[in-house]
């Protein structure tokens, strides 16, 4: 398999990157001290031993609190700059990024202090060579009507937005819980993904909804699919790609699901790999890359073929492709 470096200089996409999975601890604490925020940790060592998680939930539950620290629109921007600065280093032409206004709005910050600092982050990314996006994620843990809320305060940002998303904890929260705001999200235009995690109580049959009710473009995970040959054939012929994230997996399932990815990939289904939390899961995209080429022996052409999937179901017109692949 291909070197750590050889990897890491390749051109690629990151398309399955939530912005506040980017807090460092560093971060954090910086910003507790500006904002008077009691974090109950006060050294990098201390934050760093609070990540710990063995499941989907018990991420979340590290991960939500976490964000407290972040108050201002200059904190919003910071952390998303932050993130672009290391996507620089590894090489990443291209960003679609999600964030969740809601993690943000339920504890009173305004969805535009969310939004004007990322949004005002995407935009300096062009200094640095990479073009970045925002992807809305709706929390499908809470209320479809808190997600209809959230999607009436992003409508003044429509043109600033690349799409819409579903994330947070999947169990009993399935994609038909929000197909009015999925529908209303499409009749505007919106391009739609969905986090369909790996074996979750449901999987199949919410990958089903996410595929042929919902109508999605892309999957993030959704992994899941080798289990049923038509969802396979399906996502080949619809171009919809799998946003997958293997040292994340090996979090949350303990297993990269590595051998799912593979197999994906020598059928012809676009799979791509991206570090989905790297701040908690101390991984970014290269590295996400390496240890699955270094785990499952990947040969330096099926590397390749991942980063050119990132490019090929990222959210750019295909004319700019070219620039890219
Ligand atoms: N799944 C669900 N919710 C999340 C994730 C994820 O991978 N990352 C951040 N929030
Ligand atoms: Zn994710």
């Amino acid at each position: 398999y291909p070197t750590r470096e050889f990897i890491k200089q390749l051109p690629k996409a990151e398309l399955h990157l939530h912005l506040e999975g980017t807090l460092e601890p560093e971060l954090k604490l910086k910003l507790a001290k500006r904002n008077n925020i009691a974090i109950g940790q006060e050294t990098i060592e201390e934050v760093q031993e609070s990540y710990q998680f063995d499941s989907l939930s018990s991420f979340l539950n590290v991960y939500y609190p976490a964000m407290n620290v972040l108050q201002t629109e200059e904190d919003f921007y910071e952390l998303a700059w932050e993130y672009l600065k290391r996507a620089k280093e590894q090489n990443v032409k291209r960003a679609e990024v999600f964030f969740d206004p809601q993690a943000h709005t339920s504890r009173g910050i305004k969805f535009e202090t969310v939004f004007n600092g990322y949004y005002r982050a995407t935009q300096d990314s062009l200094k640095l060579g990479i073009s970045a996006e925002l992807i809305l994620c709706f929390l499908r843990d809470m209320s479809a009507e808190s997600a209809m809320e959230t999607f009436e305060q992003a409508l003044p940002y429509k043109d600033k937005i690349a799409g819409i998303g579903l994330d947070s904890d999947e169990r009993s929260n399935p994609p038909s819980k929000f197909f009015d705001v999925f529908k209303k999200a499409k009749e505007e235009g919106f391009r739609i993904t969905m986090h369909c995690d790996i074996d979750q109580e449901n999987s199949i049959e919410h990958i089903r909804q996410a595929l042929f009710d919902a109508k999605v473009e892309r999957l993030d995970h959704g992994t899941n699919i080798v289990e049923n040959p038509e969802f396979v054939a399906y996502v080949k012929e619809n171009n919809i790609g799998l946003t997958c994230c293997p040292v994340s997996n090996s979090f949350v399932v303990e297993d990269m699901k590595g051998k799912e990815i593979i197999e994906l990939l020598e059928q012809g289904v676009k799979v791509t790999v991206n570090s989905d939390d790297p701040a908690y899961f101390q991984s970014y995209i290269s590295d996400d890359l390496y240890a699955l080429a270094e785990n499952y022996s990947l040969t330096t052409e099926q590397i390749i073929q991942l980063a050119k999937n990132s490019f090929e179901i990222a959210w750019i017109p295909e004319a700019e492709k070219e620039n890219y692949i």
